[in-house]
């Protein structure tokens, strides 16, 4: 999977990105949006990405991928598609580095993956959901074309999340 966009590259993790993905999930607002995954050196970091990319991938075709810069080839943060055992449909997950929040790169980013998911996947439903106070995340997925479907207690989280849907245009009615 390699997508580029007017300013973005999404591609397959390397291991290389370690070093990166080692800053970018110990970010205060990652643990505090996400949670806090546990990597505290580079080879925590290279673990993850084998992990998650290797299961993820062989059993369900997708998983989370690099975002970077096209211009400078900076990394700037990840996006991917997700299965929970909990919601009915993929789910799109995104974090940035705080230095590049607010310029538009996570919206473009997940409206290029819900493209790739649509044309190349099939998919035609996409789910995703964000804590409640998390105003950026629900701007961006709303950008991005997901409707809510409200708030809800999703299983093993004590507080609501808001539960989001994207159809494909020719399903939405
Ligand atoms: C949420 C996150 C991915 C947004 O990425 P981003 O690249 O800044 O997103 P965009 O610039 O495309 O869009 C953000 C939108 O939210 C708006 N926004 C920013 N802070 C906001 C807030 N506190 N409340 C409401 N809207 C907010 C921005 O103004 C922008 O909307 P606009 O373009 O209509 O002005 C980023 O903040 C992040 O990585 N946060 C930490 C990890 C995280 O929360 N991941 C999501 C878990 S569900």
């Amino acid at each position: 999977m390699h997508l580029e966009t007017e300013r973005l590259i999404i591609r397959k993790f390397r291991p290389s990105d370690a070093v990166f993905i080692l800053k970018l999930v110990n970010e205060p607002a990652f643990h505090a949006n996400i949670g806090d995954k546990n990597i505290r050196d580079e080879n925590d970091a290279l673990a993850y990405i084998r992990k998650s990319g290797s299961e993820s991938y062989a059993r369900l075709g997708f998983e989370m991928y690099l975002v970077a810069l096209k211009d400078s080839g900076a990394s700037i943060g990840i996006c991917g598609l997700l299965q929970r055992e909990f919601l009915p449909h993929p789910d799109l997950g995104f974090a940035y580095a705080s230095e590049f929040w607010n310029k538009g790169y996570g919206t473009e980013a997940a409206k290029a993956v819900i493209s790739w998911a649509t044309t190349t996947l099939g998919h035609s439903k996409l789910s995703a959901f964000t804590s409640t106070a998390n105003g950026a995340s629900l701007q961006l997925l709303k950008k991005s074309g997901f409707v809510s479907l409200g708030e809800q207690i999703l299983p093993g989280r004590e507080e609501k999340s808001h539960v989001l849907l994207w159809h494909a245009p020719a399903e939405k009615t």
